[in-house]
């Protein structure tokens, strides 16, 4: 929406309209949108605003995830009680999945909420992780921390054919879904989604394919139909190419 041209007093008054009209429109799905995480505890590289709303009727989080939608690159956001304040995030997750160390640098809020992570994703951060090569500061536990926002905050292999990466969900699982949030362009092309029982991906069977290039942060979601269960998802790229992603999420079949 453009509304540059009026005051910032009438943007305000804009806004907030804007605000309760969409809460009203939409209802709860705003705020189903948004999934919770697991933590709340997040620093401060990707944040866009903090937003004390105005009184509208409506409990904070509703209030924050409207503010979101109505925020160009929000996706992220999170709320502090006390102060009755949003925190606005430019990031897909800005906290580290379970098993990450907590940092000794940011702010604790009361609950965060993602237009991305989805509740039922088991990956965690120290989910074992292996790959075919790393480039030197892309490291490969970016790959699998949840956190998706800046950089190097993900993992890219080396430029060679037949990359891979893979991660062992510990357990066998059938997948429903594997989504994953993109990094640079033209680092997920053509690539293979295999699941198998063992390390050795030969042996497993293919469950989806991303078919050409997906974009530069976004999020990619394969859908594999898949009735096989594995315990290890292997992401093959047979092409000539850096191959690498922000965060990957895993979703069984219920
Ligand atoms: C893994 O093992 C189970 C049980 O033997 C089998 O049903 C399944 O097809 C195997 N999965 C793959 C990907 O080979
Ligand atoms: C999943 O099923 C849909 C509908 O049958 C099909 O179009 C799609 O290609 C399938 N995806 C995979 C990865 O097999």
């Amino acid at each position: 929406m453009n509304y540059a041209g009026f005051s910032s007093a009438v943007r305000t008054l804009v806004f907030w309209v804007l605000l309760v009209l969409l809460d009203s429109v939409m209802g709860g799905q705003v705020t189903s949108l948004f999934s919770k995480v697991g933590g709340s505890f997040v620093e401060k590289e990707c944040l866009l605003s903090t937003v004390v709303p105005a009184t509208t009727g409506m409990d904070l989080r509703r209030a924050c995830s409207s503010i979101c939608m109505l925020t160009a690159s929000c996706s992220f956001f999170c709320s502090l009680t006390s102060t009755g304040t949003c925190a606005l995030f430019k990031a897909f997750v800005a906290v580290r999945w379970q098993g990450h160390q907590v940092s000794t640098t940011g702010t604790k809020y009361d609950a965060c909420y993602t237009s991305w992570g989805d509740p039922r994703d088991i990956v965690k951060t120290n989910s074992p992780f292996t790959y075919s090569t790393a480039l030197t500061i892309y490291y490969p536990q970016f790959a699998t921390d949840g956190y998706a926002c800046v950089a190097p905050a993900y993992f890219v292999t080396g430029l060679y054919t037949n990359s891979f990466s893979q991660i062992d969900l510990q357990q066998t699982t059938r997948v429903q879904k594997v989504i994953a949030a993109t990094a640079w362009p033209r680092h997920i092309i053509d690539m293979d989604v295999i699941l198998s029982n063992t390390s050795d991906f030969n042996l497993g069977q293919k469950i989806g394919r991303v078919v050409g290039d997906t974009p530069a942060w976004s999020t990619y979601t394969i859908v594999t139909n898949s009735s096989v269960a594995g315990r290890y998802i292997t992401f093959y790229q047979i092409a000539m190419n850096h191959h690498g992603y922000a965060d990957i999420q895993i979703i069984p079949q219920p």
